[in-house]
């Protein structure tokens, strides 16, 4: 079995909605630990309201590390950030909630229903800033699901993307199509969970079980383990997209120039108003 990095997990008790108290948090951990995870980052959800004493978020962070400790596991700080347009004039209060508090990557949380009209100028925001963004669960969003150039703005204004399991391994949904559809094609950076309690199985270990039929070890290897390592550590990455099969449609539509196969015909906006 593969060791595994997650770098979206909601493991500190009583910051969200993840556990409730730290019984909870140790019966996470022991599920960690059987299933080989090595590295976690735990990424309580920073919303507008919690901007305001954002501290506490991370207030269990050195009890956490003991208790993982205990299970060979270690703890690097995170976060799942908000998208909001004045995230660069907090940069002060932003730098301790990107991984491991290096200032290299960031996990920022879009809203589902609608792109945000500052999303790409924000993601430009952060790159300039040497923090590369970090796109949760881009499967989840409707406004990319429909249409993937609004995918290909996200990663022309520099992002990574993290899939996560849980999506994923909903097959028959859209965002579980949309999961299988950024890793068949090499879009995903890396997987993670975005386990919230031990009610429910642990996601990423089902998930890498389901992959391993489909991609090679290595490529499974890079998602799961060494992406989200050279993260934690601060590395450089090069993204994903720049060596998938879709890289000539991603250039020309950075560029500015669809090809054939991106432009949508009539009867496919017919089809989409259908399903609504
Ligand atoms: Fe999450």
């Amino acid at each position: 079995m593969v060791p595994l990095a997650d770098l979206h997990i909601h493991l500190l008790p009583q910051v969200d909605d993840g556990p409730k108290d730290w019984e909870t948090t140790e019966e996470m951990l022991r599920i960690l630990s059987e299933n080989e995870v090595k590295i976690v980052a735990p990424t309580p959800h920073v919303y507008e309201q919690d901007w305001h004493g954002i501290e506490s978020k991370h207030q269990g962070l050195p009890e956490l590390e003991r208790r993982a400790g205990n299970y060979g596991i270690r703890v690097h700080s995170a976060a799942e950030i908000w998208a909001i347009p004045d995230l660069p004039e907090r940069w002060e209060k932003l730098i301790p909630l990107t991984y491991a508090g290096n200032g290299k990557y960031a996990l920022i949380e879009f809203d589902v229903l609608e792109m945000p009209i500052f999303a790409e100028w924000l993601l430009f925001q952060l790159k300039v800033r040497g923090v590369t963004p970090i796109i949760a669960h881009p499967e989840r969003y409707l406004w990319l699901q429909e249409d993937e150039r609004n995918l290909y703005r996200l990663l022309a204004a520099g992002a990574l993307l993290q899939v996560s399991a849980d999506t994923f391994l909903r097959a028959e949904a859209q965002v579980g199509k949309t999961a299988q559809w950024l890793i068949k094609n090499g879009l995903a950076d890396f997987i993670a969970s975005d386990w919230h309690s031990p009610d429910m199985p642990y996601p990423l270990a089902q998930a890498v079980q389901k992959l391993m039929g489909e991609l090679t070890e290595s490529q499974l290897e890079r998602l799961v383990w060494r992406v989200p390592s050279k993260i934690v550590s601060g590395q450089t990455i090069q993204p994903s997209w720049q060596s998938s099969n879709l890289r000539l449609d991603i250039q020309a539509f950075i560029s500015g120039f669809e090809r054939k196969s991106q432009k949508r015909k009539w009867w496919e906006f017919w089809k989409f108003f259908r399903k609504r």
